[in-house]
């Protein structure tokens, strides 16, 4: 297979590039760095092809979309409160970015895009959510995932291009880059833990998420490139188990050792419960998650 992987810079993408080129995949990487590292991909770029440029950029897209069987779009800014600071400009990348990578598969003949769709587009949830139920995003970065994730849905059917659309829940593992006050949660209290810095739980800490190794996104991915019928599919990635914040860290500080967190204000645009139906991923493209989050933990700290 012919793969391009935008965003293959990032935590995410640099993990899927590698498990593509292991498997003898052409791997091109369109990225441009914004959040992404050059030494997430040092392991395999003398394997890859990299064109440095923005999926916002109908040039660059078609240089790194050209001869492509499959696209995984995983460029995005990533960040809920990121897009609440900056809602233009997420907006144009999260949407912008992924119509353009949409076009450009149409135009260039590429069999299938999968996207990297998010679980915030359910906003709170008081059970685990199913792929059908009503979205109800609660930021902007939700609301540019849901109309990313439209697009696809209706793509096929004008256009004849494959689609998925994956939303992964809270992934976790190694690359994740805790630099930016915007950085995901694990990678900022494993990050401040070691260094034995204080950690701020923004608000009471009952807040829940549904954590998934990013191995496991791997996996998902390429199931979603293999499965037969891709015609604007949407799958939950996850492990469908809530954990609180507050648990997350106190696993955290056992296995780091650390004081008690400081609580903030909570986060505006932050959902507060969080939990995946996984039935769907299982039935359609035989995805189930194999890493618990303790050994996802483990293996993280160990690496
Ligand atoms: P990341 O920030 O590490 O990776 C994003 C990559 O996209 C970076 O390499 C960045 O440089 C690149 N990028 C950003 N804007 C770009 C642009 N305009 N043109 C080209 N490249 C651009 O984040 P991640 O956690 O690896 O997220 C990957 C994808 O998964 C994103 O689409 C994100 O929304 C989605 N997602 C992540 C999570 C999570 O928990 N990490 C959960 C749900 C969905
Ligand atoms: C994350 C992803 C987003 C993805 C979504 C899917 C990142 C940066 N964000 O958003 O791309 O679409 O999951 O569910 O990967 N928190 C603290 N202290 C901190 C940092 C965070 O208490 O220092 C809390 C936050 O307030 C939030 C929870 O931890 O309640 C998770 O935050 P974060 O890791 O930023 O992820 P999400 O906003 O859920």
């Amino acid at each position: 297979m012919r793969a391009l992987v935008t965003g293959g810079a990032g935590f995410i993408g640099s993990h899927l590039v590698e498990a593509l080129v292991a498997r003898g995949d052409a791997v091109t990487v369109l990225d441009d760095f914004s959040t992404g590292h050059a030494e997430n991909l040092a392991a395999v770029r003398a394997d890859i092809r990299l064109v440095r440029g923005s999926v916002t950029e109908p040039a660059d897209v078609a240089a790194a979309a050209a001869g492509a069987d499959v696209i995984f779009h995983q460029a995005a800014v990533a960040s809920v409160p990121r897009s609440v600071e900056e809602p233009a400009h997420t907006h144009a990348v999260n949407v912008g970015g992924t119509v353009q990578i949409l076009d450009a598969a149409r135009r260039l003949g590429v069999r299938r895009v999968i996207l990297a769709c998010s679980a915030a587009v359910y906003g709170d949830r008081s059970d685990a959510a199913r792929e059908d139920d009503a979205p109800h995003p609660e930021s902007p970065y939700a609301v540019e995932k849901l109309a990313a994730e439209h697009y696809l849905r209706m793509w096929p059917s004008i256009y004849g291009t494959e689609t998925v659309s994956l939303r992964y829940f809270n992934v976790f593992g190694p690359r994740q880059d805790p630099a930016s006050p915007y950085s995901g949660v694990v990678s900022v209290f494993v990050d401040r833990l070691r260094k034995g810095l204080p950690v701020t739980i923004y608000g009471d800490g009952e807040q829940t998420r549904d954590f998934v190794a990013v191995a496991d996104v791997v996996r998902a991915n390429l199931c979603a490139a293999d499965v037969p019928d891709a015609r604007g599919l949407v799958c939950n990635i996850a492990r469908g188990q809530a954990t609180t914040i507050n648990a997350l860290y106190g696993a955290l500080a056992d296995l780091l050792g650390g004081p008690a967190a400081a609580h903030g204000p909570a986060r505006a645009g932050d959902v507060r419960r969080s939990l995946a139906e996984v039935s769907r991923a299982r039935a359609l493209l035989g995805f189930e998650a194999q890493v618990s989050v303790r050994d996802g933990l483990a293996r993280l700290l160990a690496g």
